[in-house]
C-alpha cells in the first residue's frame, strides 16, 4: 500500500525522465507516485476513492517532493486530464475494477502525448506462487464476482487499435510477483 516492488517495476519500466509528466490511475495511497515525485517527475495521482485520495493528501503534505505531486478525483473511464498532456501513464492493481476497458483505452489513448509510454499491471494474487497469496489470494478468490477479468493480449490490442505501436500484453513476472502486464507507445496521433 505504501510502497511495493510491483509498484516501482511498473515505473522502471515507464520511465519518466526528470520534468516528464506521469499519470498513476487508481494511485490509492500513492506509492508510485511518491517515488516517481522522488525522481523530479511530475507525478499526477487520479483515483476515485475520497479516502484514498485523504491519505495520499497527506502523505503528499510531509513528504519532500510535494510540490511534483498532484491529487485528483477521477477514474480509469474518465481522467480529469487535457488531451495528449502526460508522458507516461501507468496503474497498478486498477484493471479489475473497471467498469468499462474500452472507455478506459479512449481516455488514456486522449491523454498520452505521441511517444508517450503506457504500462498496466494486475497482480495475481490467487496465483500461488505470489508471495502474497495467503493473505491476498483468498480475499480475491472468495470475491471473484466483484472483479472484471481483463485478458492482456485482448487489451493489448485495444490500445493497438487506439493508435499504440510496440504494444505488449502478457502474463509474466514483475516486482517478484504473477501480474498481467500490458504496455505501449502512443504514435503519432
Ligand atoms: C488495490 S488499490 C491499488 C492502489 C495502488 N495503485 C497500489 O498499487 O497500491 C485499487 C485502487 O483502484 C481504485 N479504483 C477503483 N475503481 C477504479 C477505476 N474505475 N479507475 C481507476 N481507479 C479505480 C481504488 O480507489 C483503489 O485506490
Amino acid at each position: 500500500m505504501w510502497d511495493s516492488d510491483v509498484n516501482r517495476a511498473v515505473l522502471d519500466a515507464a520511465d519518466p525522465a526528470p520534468g516528464e509528466t506521469l499519470v498513476d490511475i487508481g494511485a490509492g495511497f500513492g506509492p508510485a507516485v511518491v517515488r516517481a515525485a522522488k525522481r523530479g517527475v511530475h507525478a499526477i495521482a487520479v483515483d476515485p476513492t475520497p479516502s484514498m485520495r485523504r491519505v495520499l493528501n497527506l502523505r503528499r503534505l510531509v513528504g519532500r517532493a510535494r510540490d511534483e505531486i498532484e491529487v485528483l478525483d477521477g477514474a480509469a473511464e474518465s481522467l480529469p486530464l487535457a488531451d495528449s498532456s502526460v508522458d507516461a501513464v501507468i496503474t497498478v492493481n486498477t484493471m479489475h475494477h473497471w467498469s468499462d476497458p474500452s472507455a478506459a483505452v479512449a481516455e488514456i489513448a486522449r491523454v498520452t502525448r505521441p511517444g508517450g509510454r503506457v504500462v498496466l499491471v494486475d497482480e495475481l494474487f490467487d496465483d500461488p506462487t505470489h508471495p502474497r497469496f495467503d493473505a491476498e489470494g483468498g480475499y480475491q478468490h472468495h470475491h471473484h464476482h466483484e472483479f472484471i477479468d481483463i485478458d492482456p493480449p485482448d487489451l493489448a490490442a485495444r490500445l493497438a487499435a487506439a493508435g499504440f505501436t510496440d504494444t505488449v500484453g502478457d502474463h509474466r513476472r514483475l516486482g517478484g510477483a504473477p501480474v498481467k502486464y500490458v504496455s505501449g507507445r502512443r504514435g503519432d496521433v
